[in-house]
């Protein structure tokens, strides 16, 4: 029986179906032409709709006697399933063209370099205050931390501050209703340490306080600090002295002078402002830089902590300020925007 091959391999009519008669041929072509998917359903609805071709022809037979509608029926059978075939062969090979032509626009070369994600780095802050605590724990001072919620009598009354006194108006803060109060600076920690440690011992103090302030250049309702605390027998003046030169000189260079002038803060006496002396980067100008409060320990403070018969100093600067100027930076409020043009500029400059 013929099986529509020669020699094992399909022939042209074969892959049309075998036996397609030869009126499929045009069909055919078209079927096989087509280019896409819709024009594939067009051929298709124009041969095997409700009124295709095909269709009309097989309606059509049953006009004709027995005899004819035999042979006629066996020819548009085999018509229709040469068509349906081609259709089907044709669909099949479009979606192959379409996943090849998909996988070669989705190919990936594994061999190319990645993109890199961005990096992120230490904020400025971040960064200088690392550089102080280096600077401290190389000179033997504990870093410790405490709460930024605080009490009135840790921030205020411990420190000397009485409840009606003026000192306070100068550190306004934000309270809770329950009568406790965000920090206005880090000085709470030099009793609360206390009342916990015997002497000797130097630690340092880093982190966040607030104030109601006004915001502006110079002036943020939060901001960040470093407190010193340093007690034990007969520590005088000149230690306190001796600590800020050191920290000026590992800071800035070898030889930084430093200036004390008397100031008044309750919880220290006598208590004073301290400035260190520096080529201000913007004019190049050498100038003196004030950076915060310092001095001997108050009686009342040790009295607060129960300690009696030692002594000591404190010193305490914001942190921005150490920052805001060598770095030039024209506005306190930059530290705290999260606007990457200003804090790329300072990735790894310490
Ligand atoms: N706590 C003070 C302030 O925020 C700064 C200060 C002054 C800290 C004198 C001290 C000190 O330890 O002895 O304004």
């Amino acid at each position: 029986m013929h099986d529509g091959s020669e020699n094992g391999r399909p022939t042209e009519a074969a892959k049309a179906g075998p036996q397609a008669p030869a009126e499929a041929g045009p069909w055919l072509a078209a079927i096989a032409e087509a280019q896409d998917a819709a024009a594939l359903q067009e051929l298709r609805v124009r041969l095997l709709g409700k009124r295709g071709e095909i269709t009309q022809r097989l309606k059509a037979l049953g006009q004709l006697d027995p005899e004819a509608r035999r042979e006629a029926g066996r020819q548009v059978n085999l018509l229709k399933r040469s068509v349906e075939e081609a259709l089907e062969a044709r669909r099949a090979e479009l979606e192959r063209q379409r996943l090849e032509a998909q996988l070669a626009s989705e190919r990936v070369d594994v061999t190319l370099p990645g993109t890199r994600p961005p990096q992120g780095g230490l904020h400025l802050l971040t960064l200088v205050t690392n550089r102080l605590l280096d600077v401290f724990q190389s000179l033997g001072y504990e870093v410790v931390t405490g709460p930024e919620l605080e009490t009135d009598y840790y921030n205020f009354e411990a420190l000397n501050f009485p409840p009606d006194h003026p000192a306070r108006d100068t550190q306004d803060t934000f309270w809770t209703t329950d009568g406790r109060l965000l920090r206005t600076h880090t000085s709470p920690m030099q009793v609360r340490y206390m009342e916990t440690h015997r002497p000797p011992f130097k630690v340092v103090v880093p982190g966040k306080v607030f104030r109601n302030e006004a915001v502006d250049v110079t002036h943020e309702a939060q901001f960040n600090q470093l407190e010193a605390l340093v007690v034990g027998e007969r520590i005088t003046m000149a230690d306190l002295r001796g600590a800020i030169n050191e920290m000026a000189q590992a800071l800035i260079g070898p030889g930084t002078k430093t200036r004390l002038q008397p100031t008044y803060f309750p919880f220290v006496e006598p208590g004073a402002e301290f400035a260190i002396w520096w080529t201000n980067p913007r004019t190049g100008r050498e100038e003196w830089l004030e950076l915060g409060g310092c001095g001997m320990v108050h009686p009342k403070v040790f009295e607060a902590a129960g300690y009696e018969g030692v002594t000591g100093f404190a010193f305490g600067f914001g942190i921005e300020r150490l920052a805001l100027v060598p770095y030039a930076i024209p506005d306190i409020r930059y530290f705290y925007q999260g606007d990457m043009r200003v804090l790329e500029q300072f990735r790894g400059v310490l």
